[in-house]
């Protein structure tokens, strides 16, 4: 048996930093939502099962990404075998649309994907609270791409809510370019940065102030962009905030950077044309640039 599953990406619409916590986590609050545009994951059933290591398997199109017990593919099916008792095994095959080092939550969504595939594969072992559960161990953003819907982030990103409707309403099928710069930046590094600095937190009672009035109101999704992991990034790695302030000044686009980065998204209209755009960001960041339009789904 063989089957596919489709690993969306994620952007944060809404990304408000609140503190570090004992752990070593960050507590967020943040208003995430999916794309229609994302990675493939195949698994097919193996039967042969000669030892434990060679029970699931993993090829991925792209050289960069680790296919070893690192990827989060792997460690997403050892944890279903381990919840579930599941003997079978699988090969995966990977078919990578989401850039690395992101932002974009590529592991997160793949590990995700690995279990919902197994699921299939061993008749629905596990039902939606289990698997979220499973998935919650695996990365930060888990238990967003579980809900597979546009949601409410809290904690370190483990306690997702649905939106409301009516705010919904305001982001599904909007129209999103998402670009990246051909280097990444990694999650702990970004987050260290902001401990370091310290400064950049938002306090907790004020991003849920922010977030009740668009949430009740009937702003559009502009209004409630923010990201505070964006000063330790572009302290560093100018080329982003060079970049975003060309947008605003020459096409009035307002870009941010999703979750740590190092992909930007912008907002755009339906009749925005993007060539231009899509040209500028071409120049300055060559040719290596990631460049995708999408829709938020
Ligand atoms: O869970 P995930 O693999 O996405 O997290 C990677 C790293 O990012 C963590 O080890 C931690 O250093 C940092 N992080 C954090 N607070 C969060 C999410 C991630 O400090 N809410």
């Amino acid at each position: 048996m063989d089957v596919s599953v489709f690993s969306p990406a994620k952007i944060n619409l809404f990304l408000a930093v609140t503190g570090r916590r004992a752990d070593g986590f960050h507590d967020l609050v943040s208003v995430v939502v999916l794309l229609d545009f994302g990675d493939e994951l195949q698994a097919e059933e193996s039967r042969i099962q000669n030892s434990e290591s060679k029970r699931f398997s993993l090829e991925c199109d792209v050289p960069d990404l680790l296919v070893d017990e690192t990827n989060l593919i792997l460690k997403a099916a050892a944890a279903f075998a381990a919840a579930t008792g599941w003997r079978g095994g699988a090969a995966f095959r990977l078919t990578k649309r989401i850039p690395l080092g992101a932002g974009l939550g590529g592991g997160s969504s793949n590990a995700v994907a690995a279990l919902r595939a197994l699921n299939e594969l061993a008749g629905g072992l596990l039902g939606e609270q289990r698997l979220a559960e499973i998935a919650a161990t695996l990365g930060s953003d888990c238990a967003l791409f579980v809900k597979n819907a546009p949601a409410v982030m809290r904690g370190r990103g483990e306690r997702v809510e649905a939106l409301p409707a009516g705010a919904v309403r305001r982001l599904s099928g909007r129209r999103v370019l998402v670009f990246k710069p051909s280097f990444g930046i990694g999650t702990p590094w970004a987050y260290g940065r902001m401990a370091a600095r310290g400064g950049d937190y938002l306090a907790a009672a004020e991003a849920e102030a922010r977030l009740t009035a668009w949430v009740g109101g009937t702003a559009p999704a502009e209004e409630i962009c923010f990201n505070n992991m964006e000063p330790a990034a572009f302290a560093k790695f100018v080329a982003l905030p060079v970049l975003r302030e060309k947008l605003r000044r020459e096409f009035g686009v307002a870009a941010q950077m999703s979750g740590s980065g190092s992909a930007c998204f912008a907002l755009l209209g339906e009749d925005f044309v993007t060539a231009p755009l899509v040209a500028r960001i071409r120049e300055d960041w060559g040719p290596a640039a990631f460049v995708r339009e999408a829709r938020i789904a």
